[in-house]
């Protein structure tokens, strides 16, 4: 009798420990959503997103380093709109987007930060305006 008391006392706790542990990493999805939500809110995609205005810049501060001039890496320069969108064609989503296939641009530490690699996408996504 006393044996059968002493196993279900253990069975007990146990399924306490299961339900706390559940109910933890429950909270702790819930926390990464939310973040996730609110860091994309924050930035939002609209018609006014041009090369000139607002991709060109991006690209002067962190590639063109390389990517345009006389001799531009891999024959890619990224100075004039015809170039950009040259570039969209030869792998340039694949190139700045973490993991993935493509050699990583820029190769430095000079990275782009989440906002303009969201920037770049919108633009692609509008018809890549001038
Ligand atoms: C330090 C010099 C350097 C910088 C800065 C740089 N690149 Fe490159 N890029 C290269 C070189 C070198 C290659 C040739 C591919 C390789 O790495 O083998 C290349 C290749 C590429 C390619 C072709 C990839 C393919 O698969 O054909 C694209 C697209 C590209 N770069 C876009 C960019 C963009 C966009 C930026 C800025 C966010 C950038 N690069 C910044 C040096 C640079």
């Amino acid at each position: 009798m006393k044996k059968i008391v002493f196993i279900s006392a253990i069975a007990v706790l146990g399924i306490f420990a299961a339900c706390k542990k559940e109910k933890t990493s429950a909270t702790t999805s819930t926390t990464t959503t939310t973040k996730t939500a609110s860091s994309e809110a924050s930035f939002n995609c609209t018609e006014s997103v041009t090369y000139t205005a607002t991709i060109k810049p991006i690209f002067e501060a962190k590639c063109m380093p390389c990517h345009t001039g006389e001799k531009p890496a891999h024959r890619i320069d990224l100075l004039q709109l015809s170039g950009a969108q040259a570039a969209v064609a030869h792998n340039l989503m694949c190139t700045i987007t973490p993991g993935g296939p493509c050699p990583k641009m820029p190769p430095t530490d000079n990275k782009l930060t989440e906002t303009e690699v969201k920037t770049i996408e919108c633009w692609i996504n509008n018809g890549m305006k001038n």
